[in-house]
């Protein structure tokens, strides 16, 4: 159902928690003269609260800091701080080692939170949503109110960066032909790392063969997300995915390589004309920050790269290149998404305008 988009003058008051953090920065960006949401409350860590956002935030997006954000004072991340009395959706790019409890705080307070913390990514009754890949996800919403006795609030959280890339560019190929197994090996950006991240002693002129955590997550997270939702509770797709996560010298945007058992055999013809004629999910649901294309084929010889396709859809859309045939399963391929936007702060502005379209924000 298509629910009518806030009118003008009446925007939802939304606040962003871990707003001096990269995802946090990329939030103020995105949020940034959005039609439907206002930004009105900041949270951080008591080392920023009672500071203006441009005094403790240390900026390092390509864009200034918006000119009506600057002087928003930063609050610690507590529901009945005064700053969040109106506010009906928090945006969290919190630490994981504080994400859990202040997470949960909001939305027992009637707080609808978008998460980008791994920290309920798991729970039973918590979606990891992706609306291009699994939006019949929002159907646990109902029991998970009632297993946590939340009234209005409610917690959706996004995948891990690197898995978000990959769940967006096969969803296609499981929709259409089945996958059975994934041997996935990523390129990382950066920026996935939070800053100040990595030294550049250990990132210059290197690769790091180990993200923490990083593998595990792309193997659980991904049986999830490709999974259904049964009478409330989450049933796992029974895909294998095994997964080889490097951290290399560049800022935006993670490559991913992947080689890809089908249930149902398919030539790599077929499988790049199921990318392309795979409907625009977003966009057809009137979500106002959907790119054109929730995923997108490039048949050159030697893209997607990152430098050249980090931007394509502002940043929301996943590209898809090198689909071949493969010689130990059926095809090959390279998958590639921008982590902090679609793979993060982007992910969750559209799930959040998914909940206002699915007349869930109340
Ligand atoms: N970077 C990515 O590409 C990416 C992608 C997907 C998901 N994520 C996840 O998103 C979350 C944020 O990542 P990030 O890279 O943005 O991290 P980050 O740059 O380190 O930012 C962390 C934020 O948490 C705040 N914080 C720290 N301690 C706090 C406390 N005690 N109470 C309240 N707030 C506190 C920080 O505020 P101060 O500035 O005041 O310290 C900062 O705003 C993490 O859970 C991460 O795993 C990141």
């Amino acid at each position: 159902m298509r629910m009518a988009a806030p009118a003008p003058g009446q925007k939802i008051k939304v606040g962003v928690l871990g707003a001096t953090g990269s995802v946090g920065q990329r939030f103020m960006q995105l949020l940034n003269g959005h039609p439907w949401f206002d930004v009105v409350a900041l949270g951080a860590s008591p080392r920023s609260a009672g500071k203006t956002y441009e005094d403790a935030v240390n900026w390092k997006q390509s864009v200034p800091i918006p000119p009506a954000m600057a002087p928003l004072v930063v609050s610690e991340c507590k529901p009945d701080a005064p700053v969040f009395k109106d506010v009906k959706i928090v945006f969290s790019g919190l630490d994981a080692n504080f994400a859990g409890e202040v997470e949960e705080a909001f939305a027992k307070a009637d707080v609808a939170v978008f998460s980008n913390a791994k920290n309920h990514r798991y729970d039973s009754d918590v979606p990891i949503l992706i609306p291009p890949v699994n939006l019949d996800h929002l159907d646990i919403i109902p029991a998970q109110r009632k297993a946590r006795g939340y009234d209005k609030g409610f917690i959706i959280t996004n995948a891990n960066c690197s898995t978000t890339a990959m769940a967006i560019g096969i969803k296609p190929l499981a929709a259409k032909f089945g996958i059975e197994t994934i041997m996935v090996t990523t390129m990382q950006a950066i920026s996935g790392a939070g800053y100040p991240g990595l030294s550049g002693m250990d990132v210059l002129d290197n690769v790091v063969p180990y993200i923490g955590g990083e593998e595990v997550k792309m193997e659980t997270e991904s049986r999830k997300i490709l999974g259904t939702v049964q009478n409330s509770v989450f049933v796992d797709a029974d895909v294998n995915v095994a997964a080889m996560c490097n951290r290399v010298n560049v800022l935006d945007g993670h490559l991913e390589c992947l080689s890809i058992k089908l249930a149902n055999k398919a030539t790599a013809e077929e499988v790049i004309d199921c990318i392309k004629t795979y409907p625009s999910i977003t966009k057809d649901l009137g979500l106002p920050s959907a790119p054109d294309h929730d995923v997108v084929y490039n048949p050159s010889h030697d893209r997607p790269q990152p430098r050249m396709d980090r931007m394509v859809g502002d940043g929301y859309t996943v590209t898809v290149g090198r689909v071949r045939d493969c010689n130990v399963f059926d095809i090959r391929m390279v998958v590639f998404g921008h982590n902090t936007i679609v793979g993060a702060a982007g992910g969750s502005l559209l799930n959040a305008e998914l909940c206002v379209v699915r007349d869930l924000i109340n």
